[in-house]
């Protein structure tokens, strides 16, 4: 048997065996299900526990028990409730940097939707040239393609959208207080958990492709991170002090991205305003805002369905598109 033909077999086995999980399944029922003999299947299943698929048999039957806590095609699609995010899935397990790969896809072709995971990333990329650290096992770090037809104009606010999809995520599976720090961090209880670098490729009036890159700190224990981060980084796992399914959570975060990026390209942020602002770190806040070489001090009174941040100084209001922000003061209770 090939690899792929192995592989096929494989995958068929497995969907059938996961339907009903714990339950044995006859090796002859299997066999005519599958259109197989004894040999393939004996075969299909060796490649089953190969990809470390926990499966129990019987001399005559088997079942299948439970599925590994890996990032793969098969896991992330199974029973994917969404039309275009992650109809191609592309799994590696190790990689310089997911975002660079959805690039490369991207430019040679791949569909809107394609989605970019890796078990680890060696060269990691955050926002403002930082690195984004990746250990293998724990994170989800995964990159998603966006081929959208609006104008260029309408782009900075992706990052935005994504925050409100993976904060509602975040708060799906976490107890902890959950709050976007414009554009895109994630936090939880006050530390970073997770973030966003966004990357669009376009001419003057057409998009030719956006990256949307998710760094995600999910079962990192407190001794996964650097000195440097440890005072300022958290994980799902440290706030909930169990393991979180990493499968599950990407699944979630995929469905919301969706609908967000459904609703985004006919209201922007219309509809998530009163998330956005549910969600905000700052909104209230006295921050300074670095802008190019400027310094900026005001007060944030919004984020707009652009996704752009309001910020009051001098008595006039004016809306920034991107920056690093400091907050200065806590809000006042009045
Ligand atoms: C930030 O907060 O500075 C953004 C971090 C973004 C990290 C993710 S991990 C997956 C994707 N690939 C990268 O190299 N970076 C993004």
């Amino acid at each position: 048997m090939n690899p792929l033909e192995l592989e096929q077999k494989a995958d068929r086995l497995l969907l059938t065996l996961r339907k009903k999980p714990g339950v044995y399944f006859k090796i002859t029922a299997l066999e005519k299900t599958l259109k197989l003999d004894k040999l393939g299947v004996v075969e299909a299943l060796a490649e089953i526990k190969k990809w470390g698929y926990k499966i129990r048999t019987r001399p005559d039957a088997v079942a299948f028990i439970k599925a590994p806590d890996h990032l793969t095609p098969t896991e992330i699609g199974y029973r994917l409730k969404t039309g275009i995010i992650g109809r191609n899935i592309v799994s590696y397990r190790s990689v310089k940097s997911t975002n660079n790969l959805a690039a490369e896809l991207a430019r040679n072709g791949a569909v809107e939707g394609t989605v970019v995971t890796a078990e680890e990333q060696t060269k990691g990329r955050g926002r403002l040239g930082r690195n984004w650290y990746s250990p293998p096992g724990t994170g989800i770090y995964a990159s998603i393609v966006l081929k959208p037809k609006f104008k260029p104009e309408k782009a900075p606010g992706l990052s935005v959208m994504t925050a409100v999809a993976l904060a509602d995520a975040v708060k799906k599976f976490c107890d902890g207080d959950v709050r976007i720090k414009w554009p895109n961090d994630i936090l939880i209880n006050g530390k970073k958990t997770a973030g966003i670098l966004t990357e669009l490729t376009a001419d003057k009036d057409r998009i030719d492709y956006v990256i949307i890159g998710v760094g995600i700190n999910v079962n990192h224990g407190a001794g996964n991170f650097p000195d440097e981060l440890k005072n300022i980084a958290t994980s799902l796992r440290r706030v909930n002090r169990r393991k979180i399914d990493r499968v599950e959570f990407l699944k979630t975060f995929l469905v919301n991205f969706e609908n967000e990026y459904k609703s985004y390209g006919r209201h922007q942020l219309k509809k998530a305003h009163s998330r956005i602002r549910k969600y905000s770190s700052l909104i209230g806040h006295e921050i300074k805002i670095q802008l190019g070489r400027r310094l900026i001090e005001g007060k944030v009174v919004d984020i707009d369905s652009t996704g752009q941040l309001i910020l009051e100084t001098d008595g006039k209001k004016i809306p920034i598109i991107a920056g690093e922000v400091t907050v200065v003061k806590e809000q006042t209770m009045s």
